[in-house]
């Protein structure tokens, strides 16, 4: 899977690529990230990239043209059969969640736009981006943050990059865990500041320590995401043992 991004700030993507699990899934090639400066593809001795707004307003808006060619030579680069579609981050887009990195992470990869100031041309954005991504309802100075958020869900799912195959099917919204939130984990001390942890997990009886880790993730859905609980049930997911516990469980509310 390759990745081309498009980025006025090459340099935020460094402590990404070369620290953790990004690194892994990064130097093994199963996530070939390629950087694209548009200043390198700006005319001009001051290979300008950005200019003022028509309509005037605060704010400069990025370039079509760089954007363009910037766009073309990635293309000519990758040698894709069809084109590799061409996602932009943005407010606007749908909110990234588990089920899109998923689609993602078996997917060939893609060019991914990293906005800044107020934003890209819009006739740059009519003309080639085929999807725009956010990564919630707040505003960000640039894309690069949620660029990196996607490679680092994407690259986790990559199979051999974590170092215990299969971990991630264990997180929270995973379809192993019929999408609901992760139980809690506990290390070593056995007591910390006088808090113990909880003894199914000391007992050393499986199918005791699978029941109260299954108990905690119905828990903290019911508590913190109640909508994926409605949903794991319409899914056929819930089992009679499940409901029982949902209905004594005095400290969640369940939908
Ligand atoms: C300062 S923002 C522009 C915000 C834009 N004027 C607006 O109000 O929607 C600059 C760039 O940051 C990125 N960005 C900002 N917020 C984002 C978000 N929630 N999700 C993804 N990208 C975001 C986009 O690429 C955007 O073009």
């Amino acid at each position: 899977m390759r990745f081309d991004i498009i980025t006025l700030f090459p340099e935020l993507f460094a402590p990404l690529l070369t620290s953790g699990i990004t690194r892994r899934a990064y130097e093994s090639g199963l996530v070939d990230v390629r950087l694209w400066n548009p200043r390198d593809h700006a005319e001009g001795n001051y290979r300008r990239v950005d200019d003022r707004t028509f309509g005037g307003g605060p704010g400069m808006v990025m370039l079509a043209e760089p954007l363009f060619h910037c766009l073309t030579a990635i293309r000519a680069d990758r040698q894709d059969l069809a084109p590799t579609p061409l996602v932009l981050f943005s407010p606007i887009g749908q909110t990234l969640n588990h089920k899109a990195v998923a689609q993602w992470s078996d997917s060939a990869g893609a060019v991914l736009l990293c906005g800044r100031y107020e934003g890209v041309d819009q006739r740059f954005i009519d003309q080639y981006v085929g999807q725009q991504i956010s990564l919630g309802d707040f505003v960000l100075s640039g894309g690069e943050i949620a660029a990196m958020a996607l490679l680092d869900a994407v690259a986790r799912l990559q199979p051999g990059v974590l170092n215990d195959e299969g971990s991630h099917q264990l997180d929270s919204f995973n379809p192993a865990l019929d999408g609901l939130l992760d139980t809690p984990h506990y290390t070593r001390p056995e007591v910390w500041q006088g808090h113990a942890v909880p003894t199914a997990l000391t007992s050393g009886h499986h199918a005791r320590i699978e029941r109260w880790r299954r108990e905690q993730s119905l828990h903290l859905t019911a508590m913190h995401r109640p909508e994926l609980l409605v949903q794991a049930r319409l899914a056929g997911k819930l089992s009679r043992e499940d409901e029982t516990f949902l209905k004594e469980d005095q400290h969640a509310s369940p939908p």
